[in-house]
């Protein structure tokens, strides 16, 4: 609908890109709905492997929840896919990129500033932000200009990708509305039977699945359908913009959650208890970044590597349940851990003795009983 504006309003050439990050889409039906609309010309490109490799495994490394609940998933594709459509307009010698976020999404941000870092000559397009149409209008210009739209754009708006589904709009925009079951595509639950993993990593990100070797792709969609189909991976959530205002949003993550407690889990056991905390807040700086469109920020880089070098011994195998809707970590075995069972035991092995539990009692409480006589 975007590209019959631009040729009409620009009498723009306008060239369209569809970067597969991993949604269920028919790509060639897209096509085929550019070239009606006018597209002069149209990509497709597979960065499926990419999106996995390059995104989704640091935001493993860094556990990213953005307010402790969302995974992330449509804010990481987004400098991606801006990066594949500039690689487009410069190959095909463009002097405009155009993107179809309107005024109110976080997603204009992303994309402008990744736009922006990667081709700073490009005049930015943003038509959703510049007509000024709500969503029904929109719909209503698409009928008008015959331009085919699918039947579930009129209800909620959805965005997917391999790390995830969200789901915004319509009925849920009221915060108290339970979220209808028709909304949710990937958490339907078919099988009522517990599912049992055993997920394996080095470096910090998932090498084996049960055993088997499998890329990091394959391990993501094994488990959005296999913990998917539990009822598993289901996030509502209250969110702050980085535009400025609340907004309801539901996403179905099933994987990105599951990954997030094994590795977790994992860190726990090899970190010192200063690492761990730390970390926890290496992970919520990296994800507010992210959140925020500041993928190309310096500070960005500089954590991923902090991110890279403290997994470096988040190795080891971690054993899950999802059951009824939930997760349960049964067991972990980490080969950097610190843990000692024979220092930890009660039934046997190391015990200080008397005299040195008294002191280092003594002493490590002396802040507190100083602090509370000077004030008595
Ligand atoms: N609020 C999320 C974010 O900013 C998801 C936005 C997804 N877009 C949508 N049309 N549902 O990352
Ligand atoms: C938009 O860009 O308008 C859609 C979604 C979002 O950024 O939250």
């Amino acid at each position: 609908m975007a590209i019959k504006w631009l040729s009409e309003k620009y009498r723009a050439q306008v060239v369209t890109v569809t970067v597969d990050v991993g949604q269920e889409e028919n790509f060639s039906e897209i096509e085929k709905r550019a070239y009606i609309a006018g597209a002069e010309k149209h990509y497709t490109i597979d960065a499926k492997e990419e999106f996995a490799n390059s995104f989704v495994a640091p935001s493993i490394m860094m556990n990213a929840l953005y307010e402790g609940v969302y995974p992330l998933s449509t804010a990481l594709a987004r400098p991606l896919i801006a990066e594949k459509v500039v690689e487009v307009a410069k190959k095909e010698g463009a002097t405009h990129v155009a993107h179809g976020s309107t005024s109110k999404g976080n997603d204009q941000v992303r994309f402008d500033l990744a736009i922006k870092s990667k081709m700073p000559e490009a005049e930015i397009v943003a038509p959703a932000r510049t007509w000024g149409m709500t969503r029904q209008q929109e719909v209503l210009y698409a009928k008008e200009k015959g331009i085919p739209i699918k039947e579930e754009n009129k209800k909620f708006s959805i965005d997917e990708n391999l790390w995830g589904r969200s789901i915004e709009g319509d009925t849920i925009s009221d915060p108290y509305a339970e979220v209808p079951e028709e909304a949710f595509e990937w958490t339907k639950v078919t099988s009522t039977e517990p599912l049992e993993i055993e997920l394996e990593f080095k470096e910090g990100v998932p090498i084996t699945i049960n055993g088997k070797r499998s890329s990091l792709l394959e391990i993501v969609r094994y488990l959005n359908r296999e913990a998917g189909a539990r009822g598993f991976g289901r996030v509502d959530h209250l969110e702050n913009r980085l535009v400025g205002f609340k907004s309801r949003e539901v996403y179905e993550v099933p994987a990105a959650l599951l990954i997030y407690s094994a590795h977790q889990d994992l860190e726990k056991a090899v970190y010192t208890p200063l690492e761990l905390r730390f970390k926890r807040y290496v992970d919520q700086l990296w994800s507010d970044l992210v959140y925020r469109g500041l993928w190309y920020e310096p500070l960005r880089s500089l954590l991923d590597e902090v991110g890279r070098s403290m997994n470096k011994y988040v190795e080891g195998v971690v054993k899950l349940r999802v059951k009824g809707g939930g997760v349960n970590v049964l067991g972990r075995r980490a080969k950097y851990s610190p843990y000692a069972e024979n220092v930890a035991s009660y039934e046997r092995g190391w015990y200080p003795t008397d005299e040195m539990a008294r002191g280092f009692i003594e002493i490590w409480g002396m802040h507190s009983l100083l602090a509370n006589r000077s004030r008595a």
